[in-house]
């Protein structure tokens, strides 16, 4: 599959089968986020794979009872092990990076016939305290990670002439 495949067909998958995913599997999809760039290449991140039933079943409880985050057999914690650098254009670092590496290990795991589904809601200090992640260190998103019951189809998205222009703003 091309880059291209991957970013058209990926999809968010909120349905799973109870199937495990091969640990081979897991391991290309944490290279993705292992390879993903970062600013000055600090690559100050960590991803937590959680198989433990109780466990997902907890982090499904701290995102707003998302329930199929738990159906997953893998929920995925990406973290920031830094996050008070400011970039010259006034942004914090962390988020980005991490979004990257999380982007990455989501189109990798769509190749390998996964499904993914960003959690941006939850309760950090509660998924803090399930995994244990230390008081300076930021969970930034959450994901399961599991074989889709089926693929969802396409949300729309805004047309290019909406999102795009040249050379100037307008
Ligand atoms: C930053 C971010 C946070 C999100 N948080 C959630 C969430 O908490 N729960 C959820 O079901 N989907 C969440 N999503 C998934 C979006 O709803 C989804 O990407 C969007 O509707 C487009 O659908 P698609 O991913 O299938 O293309 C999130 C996505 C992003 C990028």
């Amino acid at each position: 599959m091309d880059v291209a495949a991957a970013i058209r067909g990926r999809r968010s998958v909120r349905a799973f089968k109870s199937q495990d995913v091969e640990q081979d599997k897991i391991e290309k999809i944490l290279e993705a986020g292992r390879l993903a760039p970062s600013a000055n290449n600090r690559q100050q991140w960590k991803f937590i794979v959680v198989k433990d039933h109780e466990t997902r079943q907890k982090l499904a409880r701290a995102a707003m009872n998302q329930s199929f985050l738990a159906q997953a057999p893998v929920v995925l914690a990406a973290c920031a092990t830094e996050s008070q650098k400011v970039m010259m254009c006034g942004h914090p670092t962390y988020a980005i990076d991490v979004s990257i590496a999380c982007a990455y290990m989501l189109l990798q795991a769509y190749e390998l016939d996964l499904g993914t589904c960003w959690i941006g809601a939850f309760n950090e200090e509660e998924v803090k305290s399930i995994l244990c992640v230390p008081k300076d260190v930021r969970v930034v998103a959450l994901s399961p990670l599991g074989y889709p019951t089926s693929w969802p189809d396409a949300r729309p998205r805004k047309g290019l002439d909406e999102v795009a222009c040249y050379e100037a703003y307008r």
